[in-house]
């Protein structure tokens, strides 16, 4: 697979106000050492040479982007989120013109490494095709009832944990989000609106440590795991 060399938009959905975490600012906002979670993904988009700029969902009520340094950057264009994340993402993706290709990516996700973003837009550049980072499932899977006990064991061989950045193209993705929504179906990925719509979604293998902050325990694994990290994964 050739190099990539043209580069494209980053929209980063960030409108959450993560309430799993019990804290009293929305998790994106919460400090991994000593930058924010936000401030951490958006460095990250910001400094890679294939990002051109970055779209940023921000909540109606945000009081705390203008206080983080990057908020100064002239390559982040920030709108107003809704009330789902879908929402929130098709509020960016309004800002694109329909035949450009797009990354969403969680904000939450702060472990985001350099080689993930290339080796996506590596993919979907060779093949034309929506492509989404993920990684595959290493536990045994139990499907279970509204009681908590086991209906069945469901084989792991063919499942995926799907991460982000998911990559298509703004206008179809725009269109499909729509279509899924006016339909009642719930849209938790940008991959699930496309499969809905009947496209063929590709799985790219990605780190297993790009983890979506979510719970509070999930904020100090994120440190160690950048902490890691080396300057040639991040840079
Ligand atoms: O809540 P969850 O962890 O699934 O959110 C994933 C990402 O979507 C987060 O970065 C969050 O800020 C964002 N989000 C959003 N608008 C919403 C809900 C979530 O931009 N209404």
């Amino acid at each position: 697979m050739s190099s990539p060399t043209k580069q494209y938009t980053a929209l980063l959905p960030a409108a959450g106000i993560g309430s799993r975490m019990q804290a009293s600012v929305p998790k994106q906002y919460l400090c991994l050492g000593s930058k924010t979670i936000l401030q951490t993904t958006l460095d990250t988009f910001l400094a890679h040479p294939l990002i051109k700029q970055v779209v940023l969902v921000l909540h109606p009520d945000d009081c705390w982007y203008q206080t983080l340094s990057v908020s100064q950057a002239h390559k982040v264009l920030c709108v107003v989120g809704g009330e789902q994340r879908a929402d929130s993402v098709l509020a960016g993706l309004a800002k694109l013109a329909a035949d450009e290709w797009v990354l969403v990516h969680d904000a939450a996700r702060p472990c985001i490494s350099h080689q993930d973003i290339t080796k996506l837009i590596a993919q979907v550049e060779a093949a034309q095709q929506g492509a989404i980072l993920a990684y595959p499932v290493k536990d045994t899977m139990k499907r279970g009832n509204a009681q908590q006990q086991i209906v069945n064991t469901v084989p792991r061989e063919q499942l995926w944990h799907a991460l982000t950045p998911q990559m298509f193209q703004a206008g179809s993705l725009r269109d499909n989000i729509s279509s899924a929504l006016s339909q009642g179906q719930t849209v938790t990925d940008e991959a699930s609106a496309m499969e809905w719509a009947g496209y063929s979604v590709a799985l790219v293998k990605g780190r297993s440590d790009n983890i979506k902050v979510t719970n509070p325990e999930d904020l100090a694994l994120a440190q160690w795991y950048l902490s890691q990290q080396t300057d040639e994964e991040i840079t």
